[in-house]
């Protein structure tokens, strides 16, 4: 079965009472049993609901895995896999990962004795040289947030198998539909769902996705356990979203082409940061596992001023943390999504004050490139 017809059946067969063709929103609790200690499969609604399950398995079709998690965030999908681990372990983790994803790990997670290791993971010999004995997670971002830096799925996976060292993407920028991490040897995929999988801006979730048994062990039993799990109206509302996953991809991918294609010719755009750029200096990376580019594009206006009179002159563009939605939106990395960043690691990464993120929406595109023109004028 090919992707778009994945997305609208995987998980989903007709309700087993009324035939109900969508699966229903199982709005509970918790549930019966029939005698003390004999039930239907289903106990707590912590634990399993078939709303999520449905959910769980049209993701790990999607992703090529065998077994899918769904959490209340992306957040907590990032947390639950590194609760896998434990004090004295090592991880080395992409310097370019989401703020929030640094938050956690730099933060929270260090202190409880796990130790990380920030580096550019686009640097295969970096990432080799990093290695300790008790390295045990190699945790990557590809493309990056918002820097759009590619780390090559393939090094990574071969050096996880061959140290017995756990390896994980988050493929929250790309898609399964445009990049399938666990088919270059990765062991777990995860993504913010708030994204492109639900695509609408309305809804916060995440997701873990695995085919190695004792991994998917582990993580179902710290999603019952810390409990982070999402609600039922939430995973209906991310399940009925992913059956236009493929389209939408689709629609961003050509939008956001479209208008690289602009933004390559206007002067006062300092630098472009896109996966679609011929120049881009990991395009044969790319070429090996990337089927698209994304809806995602990063550009410097060259100082703090420009991007703001950028930002405030854009009419359909909103000035908006989060990211793939069908709307347009336009964030300033260095005082938003990237803000719990350190200034010098922010510099050191490009994440500058003139650096803007677009997220392409699936609007005319001429209409979004009048309206990026007309913004530039104002800079
Ligand atoms: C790449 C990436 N991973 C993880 C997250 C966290 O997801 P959430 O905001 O759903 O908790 C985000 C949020 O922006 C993100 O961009």
């Amino acid at each position: 079965m090919k992707f778009a017809t994945k997305a609208i059946h995987a998980g989903q067969e007709p309700e087993k009472v009324t035939g109900a063709v969508t699966t229903p929103i199982f709005q509970t609790s918790t549930y019966a049993d029939d005698k003390l200690g004999i039930n239907k499969g289903y106990d707590y609604g912590r634990t399993i609901n078939p709303t999520r399950e449905a959910l769980e398995k049209n993701l790990a079709v999607l992703e090529n895995g065998k077994f899918g998690f769904c959490f209340s965030s992306g957040m907590s999908a990032v947390h639950s896999v590194i609760s896998m681990f434990k004090p004295g372990d090592h991880v080395i983790c992409s310097d370019n990962v989401y703020g929030g994803t640094y938050r956690l790990f730099e933060q929270i997670i260090k202190e409880y004795g796990i130790e990380f290791t920030f580096i550019n993971t686009s640097d295969n010999d970096l990432i080799k040289k990093s290695l300790k004995k008790n390295t045990k997670l190699i945790y990557v971002e590809t493309p990056t947030n918002p820097m759009l830096g590619i780390t090559d799925l393939e090094v990574v996976g071969k050096i996880g198998k061959s140290k017995k060292i756990i390896t994980c993407v988050d493929n929250t920028f790309i898609t399964p539909y445009f990049q399938n991490p666990l088919d270059f040897g990765i062991d777990i995929v995860l993504h913010s769902s708030t994204k492109y999988l639900n695509g609408h801006c309305d809804v916060i979730g995440g997701c873990v996705v695995t085919s190695d048994k004792g991994i998917a062990e582990k993580i179902k039993f710290i999603q019952n356990a810390i409990g982070a799990v999402p609600s039922p109206f939430d995973c209906f509302l991310i399940l009925r979203s992913l059956k236009t996953l493929a389209q939408r991809m689709k629609a961003h991918n050509e939008n956001a082409i479209a208008i690289c294609e602009v933004l390559i010719k206007e002067k006062k755009i300092k630098k472009i940061f896109y996966p679609g750029l011929k120049n881009h200096p990991q395009a044969n990376v790319i070429k090996k596992q990337m089927r698209g580019f994304g809806g995602m594009i990063s550009i410097d206006l060259g100082s703090y001023k420009s991007a703001e009179k950028f930002c405030n002159g854009l009419k359909i563009f909103e000035i908006a943390e989060s990211l793939g939605g069908v709307e347009s939106l336009i964030c300033h990395p260095a005082t938003m999504t990237h803000g719990s960043v350190p200034k010098r690691m922010r510099v050191k990464l490009g994440i500058t004050g003139g650096l803007v993120r677009l997220s392409v929406g699936i609007e005319d595109k001429e209409d979004l490139i009048e309206d990026i023109k007309g913004a530039i004028r104002l800079t």
